[in-house]
Order: C-alpha cells, then structure tokens, then sequence
C-alpha cells in the first residue's frame, strides 16, 4: 500500500518573506511560492497550501520536502478530498519577516545581504510588500485561526518597519493568543505595553555581548546604552523576555565577553538567556561543514554554571542540542 505524509509544519505555518511565501518556517527552505513583483491573492497562498498537504495525504512528497525530517508517515490519511468531513487545518502560526530594513548591521545577519547592509534610521515600508491588506483579508475570509493563532515578528528590525503597529493591531482586535517580537531593542517600543495586558508576549532581544566596545564591534552601531536603558524598561512588563548571545567565531566566542553578558543579565534582572551559534558559518568554508570548535564546549559548560548560580533559565534551542552532540552542521 502506499504511504501517506503529513508535516506538523506545513499544517500550521504562513512564512511572509520577501521574495517568497513559505508553508513552514525559513530554516527548512520548504515548498514555497514566489512573490517579486506579485500582488499576491490570499486565495492563491491558501489553495497552494491546501495542494500540499494533500499531496502528503496521497503518499507524494514535494522535491523540496524530500529529506525532511519534520516529514512523518502517518498510517491513515487525515486529510483528504475525498471525505467532506476531514477537515484542512487553519494556519495557526505567521511568521512576518517580509522587510528587511534594520537600523543596525550585525557582522552576522544573513538577513542583511538582502538589505545591502544599509543603515534604515525611520520606519519606513517594506522594499518588497506590504503585509496589512493581506493580513485583513485572510481574517475577512477567516482562512487563518483566530483566538489560537501565534505570530511571530522577525525581519529585518520592526522598529523601522512603518506598518508594525497597524499589524499588531489588527492581530490584538482579532483576539490573537501569543505575539513572538525578535527585536534589536535599540528603539523602545511603547506599543509592548499596550498589548502585553491583552495577549502573552513573547520578546527575543540579541545583545551578543557584555559591553558597549564589543557592541560596536558586533552590531556596528554605537547604541548598547540605549539597548541597557531599554532592556531595563522591558524587564518590567509582564513578558516573556529572552537576552540573545550569538557566537561569533573570534570575535565575541570567549569567556570573558560571555561572563560580562551573564553578569548584565543579573544586574537588569533579566531571567532567560539564550547562548547560540552563528548559523551562517558553513556558509563561509569549503566543504560547507562547520565543526564545532573544541573552546566553544567549554563556553557552554561556563554559560550554564553561571545561568545556574544567578537563577537565570538557559534557554537551548533543541536543534542547536542536536548540532552540539553531533558535533558540526552544514548548510
Ligand atoms: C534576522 S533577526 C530579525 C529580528 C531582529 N532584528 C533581531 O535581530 O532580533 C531574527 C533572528 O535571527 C537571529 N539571527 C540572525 N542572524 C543569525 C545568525 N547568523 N545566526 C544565528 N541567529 C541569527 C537574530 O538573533 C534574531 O533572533
Ligand atoms: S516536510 Fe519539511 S520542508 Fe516540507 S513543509 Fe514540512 S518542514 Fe517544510
Ligand atoms: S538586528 Fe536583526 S535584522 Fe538587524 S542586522 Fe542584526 S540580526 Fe539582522
């Protein structure tokens, strides 16, 4: 008999990028459908969607879902066109990472080659579309979830993105269950406060070091006072905020920078630190694979004592758990 398919992923996810729609999130570069220089229906996102998974259903899997390991046999067909009953799920989860402007230019942003690295002081709109006509019709013509839905905010940074706020509105009046914010944090963003009270939000700020010399160095700009001053205004919203620290090979990938962070965290009173790698490193080597150097171990092992001794959670993305134990990871 033949197999059938279906991805966790796929059922849940919108990806707005900006070149492409995606139907699960950017690190699996999944199916997707092109969108330079379309003004893209909602219907033809939702049909493309809708095709997918029941290609799965049917035991066929898309070239770019081949590999996968989201991808799981299932031993009866969930979804198909033959039975009116079954039900395609509703997206659950945005991800909004349609603009690319940043008013800061990290050494290590992938996102920022497509920005060409250019320093965006005011919010402005997106180079590629705008998000908030697309976002009211898929709500108008209730193809997305509403009271169970999750958006994340990436980017670029939506500090400079001119339409956030009108985003975030229509999501909080449609009652949405958990907003996600990756921010830079150099620009405060008062609007947290607002919808903190109506909706969990969740905050991931990358500070990537301890002190104001090395924050030059690694986000290019000379704002970590203002970053300090910000974080110390967040940490008293009732969020969920998480302190980034992403190593970058020689330059931020010691102790000492890590234990100038920890010790930040504990001052400000910040709870949650995030240690991870820079995903773009096989980027740069000959065969794509990047071993994971040995003084990184030993900065993984300081990281959780210290988070232990100051109460503060260390937060591990699993697939960076997996890439530790293995060893290495390629693009
Ligand atoms: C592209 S950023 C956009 C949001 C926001 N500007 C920020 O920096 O948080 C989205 C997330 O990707 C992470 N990120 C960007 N480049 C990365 C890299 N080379 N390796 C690991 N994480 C990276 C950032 O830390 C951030 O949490
Ligand atoms: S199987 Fe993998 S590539 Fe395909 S939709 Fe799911 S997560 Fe994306
Ligand atoms: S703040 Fe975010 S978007 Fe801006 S350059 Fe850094 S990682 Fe990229």
């Amino acid at each position: 008999m033949k197999k059938s398919y279906f991805c966790k992923r796929l059922n849940e996810t919108i990806d707005f990028d900006a070149l492409k729609i995606l139907f699960c999130c950017a690190t699996r570069t999944g199916p997707s459908i092109d969108v330079t220089g379309n003004i893209h229906s909602t219907d033809k996102i939702i049909k493309n969607r809708e095709s997918l998974i029941k290609l799965l259903d049917r035991g066929d899997i898309p070239k770019e879902c081949i590999g996968c390991f989201d991808l799981q046999e299932q031993d009866k067909p969930k979804y198909t066109g033959l039975n009116i009953f079954r039900k395609i799920p509703k997206p659950n989860t945005l991800i909004i990472k349609h603009f690319k402007q940043c008013n800061c230019s990290c050494i290590y942003c992938a996102e920022q080659y497509i920005s060409k690295r250019k320093i965006v002081l005011k919010p402005q709109k997106s180079d590629y579309y705008d998000l908030l006509p697309i976002i009211k019709q898929l709500y108008k013509k209730k193809l997305i979830e509403k009271n169970n839905l999750t958006v994340l905010f990436q980017g670029g940074d939506i500090s400079v993105l001119e339409e956030f706020e009108d985003l975030v509105n229509v999501f909080i009046d449609n009652g949405v269950k958990k907003i996600e914010i990756a921010t830079n944090g150099i620009i405060y963003l008062p609007i947290i406060e607002k919808i903190c009270k109506k909706t969990f939000v969740d905050m991931d700020i990358s500070i990537d070091c301890g002190c104001r010399e090395s924050y030059k160095k690694i986000k290019t700009v000379d704002k970590f006072d203002d970053l300090v001053k910000n974080l110390k205004r967040y940490s008293k919203l009732p969020i969920q905020l998480r302190l980034k620290y992403i190593l970058v090979r020689n330059c931020n990938d010691n102790i000492e920078e890590v234990s100038k962070y920890i010790e930040l965290m504990k001052e400000i009173g910040i709870k949650i630190s995030e240690l991870t790698i820079d995903q773009c490193d096989p980027e740069f080597l000959e065969n794509k694979v990047f071993k994971i150097p040995p003084h990184y171990y030993k900065i993984y092992e300081f990281w959780e004592k210290k988070c232990k001794e100051y109460d503060i959670y260390p937060s591990l993305w699993s697939y960076l758990k997996e890439i530790l134990d293995r060893g290495e990871f390629f693009r």
